[in-house]
């Protein structure tokens, strides 16, 4: 049966991030991201979701990456978090776009000083002959930026996962799990609520 839900699936994910955040040893906000090229072969990483809100989920990457090519061409994307001491999953879908570049700005700006020069010294996911190259980088951008500010490199950013479908999985005895889909109506903004077999 389907019901329209007062309590946002977002809300309900904000409220398992904050039991995850008291429960597990580290990476509370990490999540598998999903991501297809063009020719339809999907690939998979972790990414850490630094925001969640009514807007989405945001995390944040370099834009010239396996995954900024693939977000920036097709404008679908899921994400799947997993707490194990929680038992529980929850998997979003929806459409991706990039953050503003005043909030990249600001998230960048609160990195540590050895991040936002890594962003800098790191071409992700391009060919790299040995450490060492990467480590002369990051001694070469050190000096470079010394007695300065880093500017946040403009290959680097954030995108925002909009969900339009979130299922909260939750382990039950003898496999028989909890399963509820909320699927977004487009036309009117609300929630629906279903349960899944298992
Ligand atoms: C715990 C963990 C957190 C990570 N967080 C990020 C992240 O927030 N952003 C990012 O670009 N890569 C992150 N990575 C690295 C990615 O999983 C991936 O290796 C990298 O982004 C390159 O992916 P791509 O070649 O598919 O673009 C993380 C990896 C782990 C294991």
């Amino acid at each position: 049966m389907l019901h329209v839900v007062v309590v946002t699936p977002i809300e309900r994910t904000l409220e398992a991030f904050e039991r995850a955040k008291q429960s597990e040893p580290d990476y509370p906000d990490a999540a598998v991201l999903a991501t297809v090229g063009e020719d339809g072969r999907p690939s998979a990483r972790i990414v850490l979701v630094r925001g969640a809100d009514e807007r989405g989920f945001t995390f944040y990457t370099n834009y010239r990456s396996r995954k900024g090519s693939e977000l920036d061409d097709q404008r679908f994307a899921a994400l799947c978090f997993y707490w194990k001491t929680l038992r529980e999953q929850i998997r979003v879908e929806g459409t991706v776009s990039r953050v503003s570049a005043a909030e990249s700005d600001a998230y960048f700006a609160a990195r540590p000083r050895e991040s936002q020069i890594g962003a800098h010294a790191s071409s992700q996911s391009e060919h790299l002959a040995n450490r060492g190259e990467l480590e002369r980088r990051v001694e070469e951008l050190t000096a470079q930026f010394a007695g300065a500010p880093v500017p946040r490199p403009s290959h680097w950013g954030g995108y925002r996962l909009t969900p339009d479908r979130l299922e909260f999985w939750s382990e039950g005895a003898f496999r028989l799990h909890d399963r509820i889909v909320y699927d977004l109506e487009p036309s009117n903004g609300s929630w629906r609520e279903q349960r899944l077999f298992p």
